[in-house]
C-alpha cells in the first residue's frame, strides 16, 4: 500500500554514542527524512548539538536532513546550517524578528523552508506567511525534550492549518512534532498532517525500523 505519509524520525532520541549505527538503521528503514533538533539553551531550556555534529550526521545519512532550529534569531545561522548539510530548515515563528525574510534567505540558500509554531501560537499567525513556506511544523509538545506527552489540542490546529494551506498554499506540507506515536498518528493524518516526526516512539521500540513502517502505513 502506498500513501503520501512521510516519517521523519528524530535523532534526539538516538544513542549519541552510536550515532552512525542509528543513522544506518534509518538509512535502511522506510524513514523519509532525518529530523535533527538543534537547541541553544535559551529559546528552549535544553542544549543539544550544533553544526559540527550536523556535519557528521550528513556524512552518514542517505536521506534529507530536516533540521529544526530551536534557537533565538535563527537568521544568523541559515548559511552555516546549509554548509553543515541541512536540506530542510525550519525556524520558530516566536524566534524570528522577520519571518518572511528568514524564510526567503533559507530558500535562497538552496533549502526547503519551514516555519514552526509552539503550542501557544495560533495558526492564524501564519495568514501572511504560509505563502512563503514549503512546510509548516506544528509543535505538539513544548519544545526542548523528547519523550513528552502529546497535546490533544493539536488535532484542531492541524485542521485549521490544513484549511489555511488549501486557501493560500496547497503545496505546503504540514509536519507534526512531539509525542507522536502509533496511537495518535492516524488521527493526525486524518486531520491533514503530511509529515510526522517521531523520536521516543521509534527509538524506544523493540524494532525501530518496523515502527517507522507502521507509522507510515496508518
Ligand atoms: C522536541 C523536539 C522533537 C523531539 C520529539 O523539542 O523538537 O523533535 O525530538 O521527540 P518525541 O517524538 O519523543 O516527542
Ligand atoms: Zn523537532
Amino acid at each position: 500500500m502506498t500513501n503520501n505519509h512521510l516519517i521523519s524520525p528524530s535523532l534526539l532520541s538516538a544513542d549519541f554514542g552510536n550515532l552512525q549505527r542509528d543513522i544506518e538503521m534509518l538509512n535502511n528503514s522506510e524513514a523519509d527524512w532525518l529530523h535533527v533538533d538543534v537547541m541553544d539553551g535559551v529559546f528552549v531550556p535544553n542544549i543539544s548539538f550544533g553544526q559540527p555534529v550536523v556535519k557528521h550526521i550528513k556524512k552518514h545519512a542517505r536521506k534529507p536532513l530536516d533540521v529544526h532550529l530551536m534557537i533565538v534569531d535563527p537568521a544568523r545561522y541559515v548559511q552555516s546550517f546549509r554548509d553543515a548539510g541541512a536540506d530542510i530548515l525550519t525556524v520558530h515563528y516566536e524566534a524570528c524578528n522577520h519571518v518572511n525574510r528568514t524564510l526567503n534567505a533559507i530558500k535562497d540558500a538552496g533549502m526547503k523552508a519551514g516555519v514552526v509554531l509552539n503550542p501557544h501560537s495560533p495558526v492564524s499567525l501564519l495568514e501572511d506567511t504560509v505563502q512563503d513556506c514549503d512546510l509548516v511544523l506544528l509543535m505538539s509538545v513544548n519544545p526542548g525534550f523528547g519523550g513528552q506527552k502529546f497535546i490533544e489540542n493539536t488535532y484542531s490546529k492541524v485542521s485549521a492549518l490544513k484549511e489555511l494551506c488549501q486557501r493560500k498554499n496547497p503545496a505546503c506540507l504540514i509536519e507534526i512534532d512531539g509525542g507522536v506515536n502509533l496511537a495518535n498518528a492516524a488521527k493526525l493524518y486524518a486531520a491533514g498532517a503530511d509529515v510526522l516526526v517521531a523520536g521516543n516512539s521509534v527509538f524506544s521500540s523493540p524494532n525501530p525500523a518496523q515502527t517507522i513502517s507502521d507509522l507510515k502505513r496508518l
